[in-house]
């Protein structure tokens, strides 16, 4: 029988996550090798999601360096793919979404003349700066993949408007595939703060921030913004899972630091992760990951950034884009705290971005690519 080796490059936490279901789901096939190859772009964070989902890497490139570069992320991968590509040999390469690891995985398979699927592709605010530099490594990955697996219509619609080569397929998000593994409602917590939290009586802002646009000013007002609506709202607590990175967790101790109502904690896995935005009251973050899965959860979300690249949740009314700027950040915080009416018409489950059937649909295509069977996958669609 024909076997095709495919091999899944990822590096970062969100990456992890959302491959992690496609991993599993290639390793269920005989006709398929699935190989798993780690830049090691995070390390702690990605590590935590490898052994969530109980995956084990094939190779590590464990190019991590403290307040690491654009540069160094890119150089580093491309160089330690050289030599795992020579010892691989793959039929394809799979990249997830936008990261320096995605462009530098799939650049590497290029320079290989390796094919290259792209996962959650699609993906566009048509601002080369915003969000930085993802816009630009998901545009260049674009042109160098042979399939896109984009997660919604809209997101296909953008690749055909920019008339790009290859096959596309939309699927969903592989996100919401990887909420069926984490989402457990009665499972108690293994961070003891989050178990010492009243949900039922106190109302949980769930906060995460850190990307790079941000940096400086911006985070400063939207952190800002956080402690003057915990100083408003007595019965209101945060939680912000503080990223690793320095910058982000310098801004966030200097705006944020001990109040008491305000619990800056370090990352959590990611079952802790969903079963926290599933016991918050609402979100709000500037991670492109919590958009998607906030919403499926019938959580409402305020998005901190100036774009998003993810319009569908806004449009289903459950995502609203809240800014970078203390006053607009404040302003969207208080009336969801303050109008009970407007916190109910964004409290509803919705699912624009997945059904939990991502992967599968994924595995299928690229086996259809590859002549191992003769069905296309059928386009997802939302209900
Ligand atoms: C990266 C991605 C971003 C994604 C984010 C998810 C790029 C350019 N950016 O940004 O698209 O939204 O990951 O979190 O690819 N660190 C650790 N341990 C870890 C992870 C990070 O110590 O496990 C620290 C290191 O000091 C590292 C710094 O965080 O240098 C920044 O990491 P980096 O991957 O460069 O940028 P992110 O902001 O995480
Ligand atoms: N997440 C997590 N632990 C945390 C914060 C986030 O597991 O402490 C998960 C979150 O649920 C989502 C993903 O990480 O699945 C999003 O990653 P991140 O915000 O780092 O990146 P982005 O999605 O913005 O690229």
């Amino acid at each position: 029988m024909k076997n095709i080796k495919i091999m899944s490059v990822f590096g970062t936490r969100p990456e992890a996550i959302k491959m992690a279901p496609l991993v599993k789901e290639l390793a269920r096939w005989e006709d398929i090798t699935s190989i798993c190859c780690l830049t090691g772009q995070h390390r702690e964070m990605l590590d935590s999601v490898m052994e969530i989902f109980s995956l084990q890497a094939d190779f590590d490139l464990n190019i991590m360096e403290k307040r690491q570069t654009l540069s160094t992320i890119t150089t580093k991968t491309l160089l330690g793919m050289e030599q795992v590509m020579e010892q691989c040999k793959p039929d394809m390469i799979l990249v997830h979404g936008d990261t320096s690891t995605t462009f530098a995985g799939a650049l590497a398979a290029f320079y290989h003349q390796v094919p290259v699927g792209h996962v959650e592709a699609g993906l566009r605010t048509y601002d080369k700066y915003s969000p930085f530099p993802e816009e630009m490594n998901r545009t260049l990955v674009g042109d160098i993949a042979d399939l896109h697996f984009s997660p919604t219509v809209a997101n296909a619609e953008n690749l055909r408007k920019e008339g790009i080569r290859g096959e596309i397929f939309i699927t969903g998000n592989t996100a919401i595939d990887a909420m069926a593994y984490t989402v457990k409602g009665d499972r108690p917590f293994e961070t003891a703060l989050l178990n010492q939290l009243d949900f039922a009586h106190r109302r949980v802002i769930a906060l995460t921030c850190h990307r790079r646009e941000n940096y400086g000013k911006p985070m400063e007002d939207i952190l800002t913004a956080v402690a003057k609506l915990v100083e408003t709202h007595e019965d209101v607590e945060v939680v912000y899972p503080v990223h690793l990175s320095p910058v982000v967790r310098e801004c966030a101790q200097r705006c944020l630091g001990n109040r008491p109502r305000i619990h800056l904690i370090d990352p959590v896995d990611v079952e802790e992760m969903h079963n926290l935005l599933a016991r918050c009251y609402f979100v709000m973050t500037d991670s492109g990951g919590l958009q998607e899965e906030a919403p499926a959860l019938g959580k409402p979300v305020l998005v901190l950034r100036r774009e998003t690249e993810r319009p569908e949740a806004i449009a289903a009314g459950t995502a609203k884009l809240a800014g970078v700027e203390y006053d607009a950040v404040l302003a969207a915080g208080n009336r969801l705290l303050d109008d009970p009416a407007a916190y109910q018409a964004m409290a509803k489950a919705v699912n624009p971005y997945g059904d939990g059937q991502a992967s599968a649909r994924i595995a299928q295509a690229i086996r259809w690519h590859f002549g191992l069977t003769a069905e296309r996958p059928a386009d997802f669609c939302p209900r």
